[in-house]
């Protein structure tokens, strides 16, 4: 264990200069929630339902000296994200800062708010790679998955942009029921984009996306097509454009290792300053989350806070994960999963197929995958507004 001792900036910071991350295995990279605003309302944005307000929102100076704590630990590397990370009008003053304290920069976007000078001012802050998320490759049903009239187009042009300005690229493209059939159209756009990377990421369903599942759950048939269409893409392009793949986990036998495991390889901030193990953990509830703002220092919440230490390692689970030969592999699925199916986040993520809610759960989902409506309950501060296709 390593003594506390309060730094020059008025924060605890751990006794052990230089070693930080190593000691307490803190991640190297970090996503950071900058504001819930964003001018998307996508049903499945993994904010929890209670959105944080603009006026809970840091400062730009507490988010600076996040960030000077951040790379103090030995974090490398930063994501900014949220909602939509460039709603915040300090977003440049946050890059240049995060860049002079030697952080490597990620901006995590929807784009539909950026100029091309906005971005170029931030490429002149240091900022080193750019994610733009797709709802599709066709604006009709993209605009309307995003719940924003235009969208699509001005995102093409950002992602030209991003180019222009020699920034590497990263078409993030969520997957599901009403676009699955266009994968490989979106694919042949990232290559177009000139994208080094495609992120081909199914709907995980917790949060808003639980709240649209009927609207969003693939069928088996559109699951084996996607897998197909990956594999086939990822031999064709080797050397063009890495994809990556995530299968929803509702038809895998066992579920995804998620966040690498509880308070294993991942935190985030989100936009008031809470440290959360995964940015959907305050799905949970019951769980209570440290703040930046309370004194402790990031270190100390990430090797001392109750909520990250409650599902670490394996001392927590139930059977069957007790005694599974898979625990250490998968740490039990999604906690934020399990809490949302099972009422607890210490339960088998029913995801796997041990979990005795699987069968039900998976049947009730093949259902909806093949007669729910296709009608959102879009994402908005308001708790959500429902609107036919
Ligand atoms: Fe993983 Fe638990 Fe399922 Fe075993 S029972 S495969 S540890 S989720
Ligand atoms: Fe929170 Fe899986 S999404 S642990």
């Amino acid at each position: 264990t390593a003594a506390s001792a309060t730094g020059s900036d008025g924060i605890a910071v751990l006794e052990k200069p230089g070693s930080v991350a190593e000691t307490f295995g803190i991640p190297l990279a970090v996503l950071l929630e900058l504001t819930h605003r964003c001018p998307l309302q996508c049903p499945y944005c993994s904010n929890p339902l209670e959105l944080e307000r603009g006026g809970a929102e840091l400062s730009t100076d507490e988010w600076k000296r996040v960030l000077s704590e951040l790379a103090r630990i030995g974090v490398l590397q930063v994501h900014f994200s949220g909602g939509e990370p460039t709603a915040r009008k300090d977003l440049v003053e946050l890059v240049r800062h995060a860049t002079e304290v030697g952080l490597y920069t990620n901006l995590i976007t929807s784009a539909v708010l950026l100029s091309r000078e906005r971005l170029a001012t931030l490429a002149d802050a240091g900022l080193a790679h750019v994610q733009i998320s797709f709802q599709g490759s066709e604006a009709s049903l993209a605009d309307r998955v995003g719940g924003f009239a235009g969208g699509h187009a001005k995102k093409l042009e950002v992602a030209r942009w991003t180019r222009e300005l020699d920034l590497p690229l990263t078409v993030n493209a969520v997957m599901h029921r009403q676009n699955l059939h266009l994968l490989p159209d979106i694919i042949e756009m990232a290559v177009q984009l000139d994208a080094d990377r495609l992120e081909v990421a199914n709907v995980q369903y917790y949060g808003w996306a639980l709240k649209n599942r009927a609207a969003l759950m693939p069928t088996i048939a559109q699951i084996k097509d996607c897998t197909a269409t990956v594999e086939a893409a990822r031999e064709r392009l080797k050397g063009v454009l890495a994809i990556d793949y995530v299968i929803p986990d509702y038809y895998a036998a066992r579920p995804k290792k998620c966040m690498g495991g509880w308070g294993r390889q991942f935190f985030n901030i989100s936009p008031s300053g809470k440290v959360l193990p995964c940015h959907a953990a305050e799905t949970i509830t019951g769980l209570d989350f440290p703040s930046v703002r309370d004194g402790a220092s990031i270190a100390e919440i990430w090797r001392d806070a109750e909520a990250f230490n409650r599902y670490r390692g394996t001392g927590w689970m139930q059977e069957p994960c007790a005694s599974c030969a898979f625990k250490e592999i998968d740490f039990g699925g999604c906690r934020c999963q399990a809490f949302a199916l099972a009422g607890d986040a210490a339960a088998t993520d029913p995801a796997c197929a041990l979990s005795p809610l699987h069968d039900r759960i998976f049947k009730t989902a093949e259902a909806e995958a093949t007669s729910g409506s296709d009608r959102f309950l879009y994402r908005n501060f308001a708790g959500g507004t429902a609107k036919d296709a």
